[in-house]
């Protein structure tokens, strides 16, 4: 099986690559390296350097015969994609829409699409599943969502199959250590925890303690990007084995507070991590967790190693290596 992955060499990419090669998939990453790193690419990987927004670039690579890609070339600051929604518009969605068009001129028919919890906005109840209504409160959670409904009409008109994997809060790093780039002036918790715990930054903002949650700070719902990524394997399987286009949520489902990270990290470094308790973040809601029965019915998928130590330890290991 021949698999491309465009924007392999990022954090989930680089993850979603080595379960292919790990199952004996033959894989090509395509990457700009923009915002992903060489050090994520594996040496029994093809790499073709690339830029989504290059259209001839694209068709080119397809052209070389892929049973399917997955497509995880995105930016994906909600912060930042309301402060540049330009930047959001022409790469996450006209990007995406050269990958579709150039997938139909190569026949390329199984597209395996990271989505994101984002797509549904502030909860009006969890856990969240499928049939939750959408309504995105960020511009990037709106870039996902239109991506979806393009998949959709792909689907209806071009024969094009997708699986479109709504992931929570992707974190931790491969187990045994072969992951091996660090992500650029990350935004995400527990990245900037491990900054925190290296001295790369001086304190943990923890954004809101007065949110309707047990110890007053967000909860969310972890989930490892190794088990994220035995997702992207059933997806393709599923798609290719029943012909039929699927959107699924990807969580643990079980939620973890920002104290409740804290402090596995505090226990698991033995590093102080000094936090300051700051106002929320404009467009952060309070609880996220996700309902995976659909993923459990139809992928026979669970979260296996999704647990606030085994994702704490396995960052803090990526981030002392030498
Ligand atoms: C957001 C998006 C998610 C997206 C992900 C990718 C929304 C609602 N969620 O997740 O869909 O896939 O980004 O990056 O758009 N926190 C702190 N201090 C920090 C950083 C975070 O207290 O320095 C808190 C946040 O308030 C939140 C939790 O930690 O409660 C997790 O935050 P983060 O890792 O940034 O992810 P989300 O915002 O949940």
């Amino acid at each position: 099986m021949r698999i491309l992955v465009i924007g392999g060499a990022g954090y989930i990419g680089s993850h979603v690559a080595r379960a292919f090669l790990d199952r004996g998939a033959e894989v090509t990453v395509f990457d700009n390296l923009s915002t992903g790193v060489r050090e994520n690419l594996f040496p029994e990987a093809r790499f073709e350097e690339g830029d989504i927004l290059d259209y001839g670039r694209l068709e080119a690579v397809m052209k070389g015969g892929y049973d399917a890609l997955v497509h995880l070339a995105a930016f994906k600051a909600a912060g930042e994609s309301m402060e540049k929604p330009e930047k959001y518009s022409v790469n996450n969605i006209s990007g995406t829409l050269n990958i579709l068009n150039a997938a139909c001129a190569a026949g390329v028919r199984r597209i395996v699409f990271s989505s994101s919890a984002a797509v549904y906005g502030e909860p009006e109840y969890v856990p969240l599943d499928e049939g939750h209504p959408t309504n995105p409160e960020n511009y990037y959670g709106f870039t996902k969502l239109e991506i979806e409904r393009f998949l959709g009409w792909y689907d209806k008109l071009k024969g094009i199959r997708f699986a479109a994997l709504r992931y929570f809060n992707a974190a931790g790093y491969d187990e045994a250590g072969r992951v091996r780039g660090l992500e650029r002036n990350p935004a995400n918790l527990i990245p900037v925890i491990m900054e925190v715990a290296v001295g790369r930054r001086a304190e943990l903002k923890v954004f809101g303690t007065d949110y309707p949650t047990p110890d007053g700070t967000g909860v969310r719902d972890y989930v490892h990007v190794s088990d994220l990524a035995e997702a992207h394997v059933a997806g393709l399987e599923y798609i290719g084995k029943h012909d039929r286009s699927l959107t699924v949520n990807l969580g643990s489902e079980e939620g973890l507070s920002v104290l409740e990270i804290l402090e596995a990290a505090r226990k698991i470094t033995g590093k102080p991590i000094p936090a300051a308790m700051t106002a929320r973040r404009p467009g952060d809601p309070a609880k996220l967790v996700a309902s995976s029965a659909r993923a459990r019915e139809l992928l026979g998928w669970t979260a296996r190693r999704s647990d606030a130590a085994t994702l704490v330890r396995t960052t803090w290991e990526a981030y002392t290596r030498d």
